[in-house]
């Protein structure tokens, strides 16, 4: 475990109240990883070798359908395969990124990237059209569970735009720093808030920080996530994480970023979309729609791992649903339901 992210987050939970009553024994807190420890292995290396083991973790290559590419794809595929490279050669000067393996890799990341990409600029042709703008009107990308955060290399290197991180694991939040300093060479400041608190600024200017527009990626503990302001975000993106989270982490995830989106803004989420028995309560697809005044633009019809890693589907926000965590949990899952125990243990759910 991290010591910064380890501290940030006892003192957010005792902040925030999420040891406490109600939301320490029946709910239970949004920032854990259920999938996490389940996959990674008890070692924590904290440093390259998690970095190389975070590129090595896209091995399966699916080449981007014919119908999704607009004109400029070949050039931007090789923008993004070019930032990927480079971070790569910049950690790991004595391997071959030409090395057949590390090439298959490194493909893979672009390619997923470039996919997200051509669904926003078919799809969401007005957000795509404003990385020309004047920096005030640019576009405002919030990813939560960043993963390596490769996300930020087409808001950055093809949108333009001015990119927030949300994470709350160790092992990536530390991964995606090493990355986010090389990928922001170029492109403006980089805040890591964990870094700031750690060097005691008190919370008003952690606030201040978040608020903050100097920044071409900020990267900010997930327990932070309501402290970005309201209405500030074009753009949300959720890719393989969603399919990841408790039922406290989907319900927290779904009301702040109803919160932080403009009227207009997009979510856009990429997943098996296959709700994983025993675990989840909740289906953010049908929620989005039914609760949260969004319209689907476009589910892309492919199979999973058939024809593509993970489903992409974008979302648009055409109303204000004012609501929060402990409205929504209420709404979606009920008064009575007890989730903190975990998956199948959850009871007393909403019919
Ligand atoms: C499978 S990875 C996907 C990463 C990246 N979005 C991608 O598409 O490659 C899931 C990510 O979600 C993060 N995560 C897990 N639980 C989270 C939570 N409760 N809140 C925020 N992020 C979380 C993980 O640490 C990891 O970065």
């Amino acid at each position: 475990m991290s010591w910064d992210l380890e501290a940030s987050l006892k003192r957010a939970l005792v902040r925030q109240g999420w040891v406490f009553g109600d939301r320490y024994f029946r709910i239970g807190n949004p920032f854990t990883w259920v999938d996490g420890p389940l996959q990674l292995s008890s070692f924590d290396f904290r440093g390259v070798v998690d970095l190389a083991q975070w590129y090595s973790g896209y091995y399966e290559k699916y080449l981007t359908p014919e119908s999704l590419k607009n004109s400029s794809y070949e050039k931007d595929y090789a923008i993004l395969e070019g930032k990927y490279k480079e971070i790569y050669n910049s950690y790991f000067p004595f391997f071959d990124s030409s090395d057949p393996q590390v090439d298959l890799n490194i493909s893979c990341h672009a390619l997923a990237r470039i996919q997200d990409y051509c669904m926003l600029s078919k799809y969401a042709p007005d957000l795509v059209e404003r990385k020309d703008a004047v920096p005030c009107q640019k576009i405002r990308h919030l990813d939560f569970g960043a993963g390596l955060g490769g996300n930020a290399t087409y808001s950055l290197f093809l949108l333009d735009g001015f990119y927030t991180a949300i994470e709350a694991h160790p092992w990536s939040y530390n991964i995606q720093r090493m990355f986010f300093r090389q990928l922001v060479q170029g492109k403006g400041r980089y805040l890591d808030l964990l870094a700031a608190e750690s060097l005691e600024l008190p919370i008003d200017e952690l606030r201040k920080l978040i608020s903050s527009e100097d920044f071409a990626i900020k990267q900010i503990p997930s327990w932070y996530f309501i402290d970005v302001p309201t209405a500030s975000q074009d753009l949300v993106t959720a890719t393989t994480v969603l399919n990841e989270l408790n039922t406290a982490a989907i319900i927290y995830m779904l009301s702040e970023s109803c919160r932080v989106l403009k009227e207009g803004g997009y979510l856009y989420i990429r997943d098996s979309a296959k709700l994983k028995p025993g675990r989840h309560n909740v289906n953010y697809d049908q929620v989005l729609v039914e609760q949260l005044g969004f319209e689907l633009v476009h589910w892309l019809d492919v199979r999973n791992r058939i024809d593509m890693f993970a489903i992409p589907r974008l979302y648009r926000k055409k109303r204000n649903v004012t609501t929060n965590f402990d409205s929504l949990f209420t709404l979606l899952v009920g008064r009575e339901a007890v989730t903190s125990h975990g998956g199948e243990y959850s009871q007393n759910l909403k019919p």
